[in-house]
C-alpha cells in the first residue's frame, strides 16, 4: 500500500478544485451550471485545457476516431495493458459543473501527483475523455465508449442529427480536423483495469455521512424515440371527429404507458424527458410529435418484458388514425463490475479511513460499456441534496479530494506487472 498511499496524498485538493472550477467557466450558465455539448467548440476548448494540464504532468496525449481523448504517462514497461481512468467533459443542457467532468479531473489529478512525486509505475497509467456521454446533443449516450468497446459500430453513429440538423459523422470530422495536430491512436485496445470516479447524482452518500461509494453494478437503460404521424389542420374549421391529431394521440400514448410503467415498488424509472410539436402553432392541429423513452430497472427481465410491451401500448393507445413509428436507440442491460476492481476499491477506501458503502447506480456511465472490455468499477462521491442534471449539483472541494484519493490507491493497487 505505500506507493498507493503516496499517490494518494499527493492527490493536492486545491488544485483539483481549481481546475474544476476554471473549466466550469466553459459553457457556464445562469446558477453555476454548464452547458457544454459534445464536439461543439466548448468541448473543444476545454478539452485543450485539460490537454495543457496533461502536458505539464508528463502526460502524452493523443485522440481515437471516435474523439475519445487520451492521456497516457508511460510505465516502466511500456508493453504492459495501462490501467485507465476517466469519464466525460460534455454536459447536460442545463448540467452542474461536475458530472463527468470530476472524473476526468481526478484522473488528471493523478496525473499530476504522480508527476510531482517523479514516480514510475510499472504499467503505463490513461486518462480517458470519453465523447457524448450524455447523449443531449446526438442520441445515444455513450457513443466514445460503446464504439471504443465494439458494441456498436462508429458508423452507426453517423446519420444521428442534432436538433440543427448537424450529423454526428460531421461533427465528429470537423472535430477530428481542429484536433488534427494530436497524434491518433486505433479505436479498441486492451486494458489491465478501469475504474471511473464520478459524483453519485443522487442522495445517499450524503444522508448516511459517508464519504465514497463503491459502485458495485449498474442498473439497465433502454432509450426509444417515438413518432407519431397524424395531420396537420386548421383549428377552427377542422371537426375534432374529422382530426388525426398527433398530440391527442401522444398524450393517450404516454398515459397508457404510465400505466404500464407502474410500479409499487418504486424501482422502474420511466421517463418522457423531450418532446416535440409540428408544426407547433396554437392554432394548427398537430401534424406529428417526436417523444423519447428512458427506461431504467434493476431486473434484466423486467426491463425486456417492459421494454418490448412499449410499442403495443402506444399502438393500441394511439388507434389507427396516425401512424407510430418507434427505434430503440440505446440498450444497456444490467452488470455487475467485476469483483477484482471492487474489492480493490474497498481496500483502498478502507486503507485511508473513508466511510464506504457498496451500491448500485442509478445513472448508466461509459464505465457500463467498457466493463463488457475489460475489468471495471466506479467510485462515487456525494452530491449535495442528490441533486444532478440541474445547475445545482454540488460536491465540495474535500468530498472530491477525497474521492481521488481513494481512485489513486486503488489505481496504484492494479499497476504492478506481475499482478
Ligand atoms: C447519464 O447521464 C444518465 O442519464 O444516466
Ligand atoms: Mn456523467
Ligand atoms: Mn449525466
Amino acid at each position: 500500500m505505500d506507493r498507493a498511499r503516496a499517490l494518494a496524498m499527493a492527490v493536492d485538493e486545491s488544485r483539483q478544485w481549481d481546475r474544476l472550477m476554471e473549466l466550469a467557466r466553459i459553457g457556464a450558465i445562469p446558477g453555476d451550471g454548464v452547458n457544454r455539448q459534445a464536439l461543439t467548440a466548448l468541448d473543444r476548448a476545454a478539452r485543450r485545457l485539460v490537454i495543457g494540464w496533461a502536458e505539464a504532468a508528463g502526460a502524452r496525449v493523443s485522440v481515437d476516431a471516435a474523439a475519445n481523448l487520451w492521456l497516457r504517462v508511460e510505465g516502466a514497461d511500456p508493453t504492459a495493458a495501462p490501467v485507465v481512468t476517466g469519464s466525460h467533459m460534455d454536459s447536460q443542457p442545463a448540467g452542474g459543473r461536475f458530472d463527468g467532468i470530476y472524473g476526468v479531473v481526478a484522473g488528471l489529478e493523478v496525473l499530476s501527483g504522480l508527476h510531482d512525486l517523479g514516480l514510475t509505475l510499472e504499467r503505463p497509467l490513461e486518462v480517458v475523455a470519453w465523447t457524448n456521454e450524455e447523449g443531449s446533443r446526438f442520441a445515444p449516450g455513450c457513443m466514445g465508449s460503446m464504439a471504443w468497446a465494439g458494441r456498436r459500430p462508429l458508423a452507426a453513429f453517423a446519420d444521428i442529427t442534432d436538433a440543427e440538423g448537424m450529423r454526428f459523422g460531421d461533427a465528429l470530422a470537423e472535430h477530428l480536423a481542429a484536433e488534427s495536430d494530436l497524434p491518433r491512436r486505433p479505436l479498441g485496445g486492451r486494458l489491465h483495469a478501469y475504474i471511473e470516479a464520478h459524483i453519485e447524482q443522487g442522495p445517499r452518500l450524503e444522508a448516511e455521512g459517508l464519504d465514497i461509494g463503491v459502485v458495485t453494478g449498474i442498473q439497465g437503460s433502454r432509450w426509444f424515440n417515438v413518432t407519431i404521424t397524424g395531420a396537420s389542420a386548421h383549428a377552427g374549421t377542422t371537426p375534432v371527429s374529422l382530426r388525426r391529431d398527433a398530440l391527442q394521440a401522444a398524450v393517450r400514448a404516454i398515459q397508457s404507458l404510465n400505466e404500464l410503467m407502474a410500479d409499487p415498488s418504486d424501482l422502474l424509472r420511466f421517463t418522457v424527458g423531450s418532446l416535440t410539436v409540428e408544426p407547433g402553432s396554437s392554432n394548427s392541429v398537430a401534424g406529428r410529435v417526436r417523444f423519447t423513452i428512458d427506461l431504467r430497472h434493476p431486473d434484466r427481465a423486467l426491463l425486456t418484458e417492459r421494454g418490448d410491451a412499449v410499442e403495443g401500448a402506444i399502438r393500441r393507445a394511439v388507434g389507427p388514425w396516425v401512424e407510430v413509428a418507434l427505434v430503440e436507440s440505446f440498450n444497456a442491460p444490467p452488470l455487475d463490475f467485476d469483483k477484482g476492481i471492487v474489492d480493490s476499491i474497498v481496500a483502498a477506501a478502507e486503507a485511508l479511513g473513508s466511510r464506504w458503502t457498496a451500491m448500485p447506480s442509478g445513472a448508466f456511465h461509459d464505465a457500463q460499456l467498457v466493463a463488457s472490455a475489460a475489468p471495471a468499477a466506479m467510485i462515487f462521491v456525494p452530491s449535495h441534496d442528490g441533486v444532478s442534471h440541474n445547475p445545482a449539483e454540488f460536491t465540495s472541494a474535500a468530498q472530491l479530494a477525497a474521492g481521488t484519493r481513494v481512485l489513486a490507491a486503488a489505481l496504484a493497487s492494479h499497476t504492478k506487472v506481475s499482478n
